[in-house]
């Protein structure tokens, strides 16, 4: 048997589809938005790697400190055998727990899950040289439109790494644990890391980098609609914009029009106008507390039973195991 698979779990138009779907609705409403989704593609996927080794963006160097450090007490702790990754991009700090997992638990089976195919075929590549004996069953799916994973060895850890939690608001965030604790059965655990609130200067130089880097990713989703819907953005019109909400507490991505513009999106039959000014808003990136994610998780019936945080208290990492349903009386 190949060490290497890959499904759609979708039939190849579903995100040419969905994608239309969301231009269509989120170009003709009232602020504009867009999901963030939309940003990865193989371009986008590059963009964010290059981010990830800013000296502004803190969160990866972050959590990797924390998966380090702490690797070996989770693969204990959890006993997986199966490591089954959500939004997993380039599986960069994944290498950690897999070599924990790999060395204690002889666990074999490792599922990334991401809608960049790109990012799944690359990874897998390091990662099969790496890991003579894993099978990895790559997923090309969108997170929150049902997990659809296949058979494999129990138990099984669920991870969601790099804050990508956040990237979901609050009603999507409720959806998406509960789908998640659906799909856990006793003995799985889920890995979540979340960033942590801090001061703003930090948290917005983390999204509007000296380099530029955000601003080429952010402005990369108009370069996807032009290129899937034939559409005629110039990215140069629009001002990227990172602004730190501190009522949601979370930092927003925009796109910000210089001046007056008129984009034409023929696939759709539609022309969008945009004002001098006027933005669209392309991500939110939520940051955590303690006691709130707990109380989100707990709300979907998983229970935190590990919070590690790295050195200087920046980002988390939190196991939680799912809380069994108690049984109907009668
Ligand atoms: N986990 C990696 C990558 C984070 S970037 C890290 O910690 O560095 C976010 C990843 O999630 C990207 O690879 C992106 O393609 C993927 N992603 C974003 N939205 C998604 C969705 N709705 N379904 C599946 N994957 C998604
Ligand atoms: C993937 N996600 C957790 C990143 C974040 O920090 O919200 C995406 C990103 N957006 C701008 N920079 C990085």
């Amino acid at each position: 048997m190949s060490p290497f698979a890959l499904t759609r779990t979708l039939p190849a138009d579903a995100t040419a589809a969905a994608l239309r779907a969301d231009v269509a609705t989120g170009l003709t409403r009232t602020p504009k938005e867009l999901p963030p989704k939309w940003f990865y593609d193989a371009r986008g996927s590059e963009l964010f790697d290059e981010i990830t080794r800013l000296p502004e963006y803190y969160p990866t160097r972050a959590e990797r400190e924390i998966i380090i450090a702490r690797a070996d007490e989770i693969a204990t702790a959890t006993g997986a055998r199966t490591l089954v990754e959500l939004g997993s991009g380039s599986s960069d700090k994944t290498r950690h727990l897999l070599r924990a997992l790999t060395a204690r638990n002889a666990l074999r089976h490792y599922v990334p899950v991401d809608v960049s195919e790109s990012a799944l075929t690359g990874a897998a590549e390091g990662l099969l040289a790496d890991h003579p004996g894993l099978t990895v069953h790559a997923l090309v799916a969108d997170f929150q439109y049902g997990l659809h994973l296949p058979p494999a060895p129990a138990p099984r850890l669920l991870a969601f790494l790099g804050g990508t939690i956040g990237n979901l608001r609050p009603k999507e965030r409720s959806a998406f644990f509960a789908a998640v604790r659906a799909e856990l059965a006793p003995g799985d655990a889920l890995l979540l890391g979340t960033d942590l609130v801090k001061d703003e200067r930090t948290l917005v130089r983390a999204y509007d980098d000296a380099a530029g880097v955000t601003a080429a990713f952010n402005k990369n989703v108009l370069t996807v609609i032009n290129r899937e819907l034939e559409a005629d953005f110039d990215p140069d019109a629009f001002d990227h914009v990172a602004l730190w909400d501190a009522r949601e507490e979370w930092i927003e991505m925009r796109l910000r029009a210089r001046g007056a513009l008129v984009a034409k999106i023929p696939a759709l039959d539609l022309a969008v106008h945009f004002a001098a000014g006027e933005e669209l808003r392309t991500e939110i990136s939520a940051k955590f507390r303690e006691p709130g994610v707990r109380a989100e998780l707990a709300a979907a019936g998983l229970e935190t039973t590990h919070w590690w945080t790295d050195e200087e208290g920046r980002f988390a990492l939190s196991l939680s195991v799912p809380v069994p349903v108690p049984a109907r009386a009668g």
